[in-house]
């Protein structure tokens, strides 16, 4: 988005230079032959590279027009990043995703993939070039528009240069054919994540930057897309990813799975799963719900499907319309020591989830999938809704129960709020949690801890109408946090910094708010 200005100006004085050069020769040539007609070009767009000189019959280009031509805006290179403060080169700029089309196939028993994705996306900005984010892997070749074009890799960064530069506005597709082995990655408080191997196939799971280890992506939350997966694998496995499934194709040895993911989502929740599963089909009033699970926890499937489809039904309830074409879940064996809400279909890796997991990972498809986070310091707004879910659910279940024996989120919350000061649950403040911490405690705990705090502030009327509308205002697109405390000011009529200060930003157990 923010192309250095020195940048521009130096590809302009290239292109200029180039121009000068190749007019000489032209001209010499063609000294008799007479000048061609002026281009029309809509206004504030430059003509390509060297078309200007491109000679149409016989005749010679003009030069005073080129010139004028060329003086007008440069074509760069969009940035390599979006400068997210944890994250800075995730993601990339000048360009703005709509979909990508994943075909890949799935080789046992070396788990080498050969692959190929499409993406289409819009020029946000007149383009010389652009970048993907993947790491490792062989690029064999890369197509933009069906042209042949140059690309280069540098860390996590797949650099583009089209044969032709893009108008901004312009929609193009970019197509990476690409093979190798995929790998996970780790690190401190992330564990394994990204392609991880099973024992019977790979599973993906890549918050927060993991996708680059198996497609190229525009790997940040703010640039959202629709996906396809196409995926073929030997006969006697199957594959599991998110949205609707297609029919199965089946060939001789191989057998082709389709799964369509049409609404918008953030890169760290797409996911395919590649083993055998044992598969539940149902509905939870008119939307489909699928259940996958691995056959070590076969035994699981059943209670899995009838917990998702009830979590859902009483989430519907509380925060509105689901906002997905299906739902579902996925157990799978990797022990990595966490579940996560790709879209449609949430996976637990190495357990089976107890309810209040199954309530975690469910309410991030409103809290967190639909309205996805606009840079990584505002995680809270994914996990501290999703714990502050689980504390409802304690509430609506035991609300029948005798006094005594309720377990409302006003409860949960004095239990913790009695915990020392130095206790992790209160550091760092989980509105600024730093990378390291992206999911620890304060994240999810004192996240949680503010949103009650915030229900007894404004009280239950206007706390679950803000909840509501936030879903209802931003489906399928992004929010901050000073965007939910504006509408919580809005839905309540109270003025409400220093309480989200406390909770979210000031350092320690917060005192007073
Ligand atoms: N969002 C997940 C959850 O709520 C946590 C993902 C953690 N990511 C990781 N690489 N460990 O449970
Ligand atoms: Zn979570």
């Amino acid at each position: 988005v923010n192309a250095p200005r020195k940048q521009a100006t130096a590809a302009l004085t290239a292109t200029a230079l180039l121009l000068v050069i190749g007019a000489t020769a032209d001209a010499a040539e063609l000294s008799a032959a007479k000048p061609c007609p002026l281009p029309k070009r809509p206004p504030g767009t430059v003509s390509e590279p060297g078309q200007a000189l491109r000679r149409t019959g016989r005749c010679v280009p003009q030069e005073r027009e080129r010139i004028r031509t060329v003086g007008i805006p440069p074509y760069t290179d969009g940035s390599t990043g979006l400068g997210d403060p944890y994250f800075p080169s995730a993601g990339n700029g000048g360009y703005d995703a709509k979909n990508y089309d994943v075909t890949l196939a799935y080789r046992s028993p070396d788990k080498h993939i050969d692959a190929v994705v499409k993406m289409t996306a819009t020029a946000t900005q007149a383009l010389s070039g652009f970048s993907l984010d993947l790491r490792g892997l062989r690029v064999r070749s890369v197509l933009v528009d069906g042209l042949p074009a140059v690309f280069r890799r540098e860390r996590q960064e797949l650099m583009v240069t089209p044969a032709t530069p893009l108008p901004r506005g312009r929609s193009f597709t970019t197509v990476v054919r690409y093979s190798g082995r995929p790998g996970p990655l780790s690190g401190p408080m992330l564990g394994t994540y990204g392609w991880i191997p099973t024992q019977d196939g790979i599973l993906t799971l890549s918050e927060p930057d993991g996708t680059p280890t198996w497609m190229p992506v525009n790997d940040h939350p703010r640039d959202k897309a629709t996906y396809t997966f196409r995926v073929t694998v030997p006969n006697w496995l199957q594959v599991i990813a998110n949205g609707e499934p297609r029919p199965p194709v089946r060939g001789a040895a191989t057998t082709t799975y389709t799964w369509v993911e049409r609404s918008p989502m953030a890169s760290y929740l797409a996911m395919i799963a590649i083993g055998r599963f044992r598969t539940l089909r149902g509905r939870a009033g008119s939307l489909p719900v699928i259940t996958a699970v691995d056959p070590q926890y076969a035994g699981a499937a059943g209670k899995l499907h009838r917990t998702t489809i009830a979590v859902l039904n009483w989430q519907r309830s509380l925060f509105g319309r689901y906002p997905f074409a299906t739902g579902g879940g996925v157990i799978d064996d990797p022990d990595v020591g966490y579940a996560l809400e790709t879209q449609e279909r949430p996976v637990y890796a190495g357990f089976v989830p107890d309810t209040d997991f199954i309530v975690h990972e469910l309410a991030h498809q409103w809290f967190g999938n639909s309205v996805s986070l606009t840079a990584w310091p505002d995680i809270w707004l994914n996990e501290g809704f999703a714990t502050y879910a689980e504390w409802l659910w304690q509430e609506h279940r035991t609300a029948k129960a005798k006094k005594g024996r309720r377990d409302t989120a006003k409860k949960i919350f004095t239990r913790y709020y009695r915990q020392p000061a130095d206790s992790p649950i209160f550091q760092p403040p989980p509105g600024q949690p730093g990378r390291r911490d992206l999911f620890g405690f304060s994240v999810y705990i004192r996240g949680a801890m503010c949103l009650q705090a915030l229900r007894q502030r404004i009280g239950d009327r206007a706390f679950f109408r803000t909840l509501r509308a936030w879903i209802a205002e931003r489906r399928h697109g992004n929010g901050r946090t000073a965007d939910f405390v504006a509408l919580a000011e809005r839905q309540s009529g109270r003025q409400l910094d220093r309480l989200f200060h406390a909770w979210l930003y000031a350092k320690g157990k917060p005192r007073d708010w």
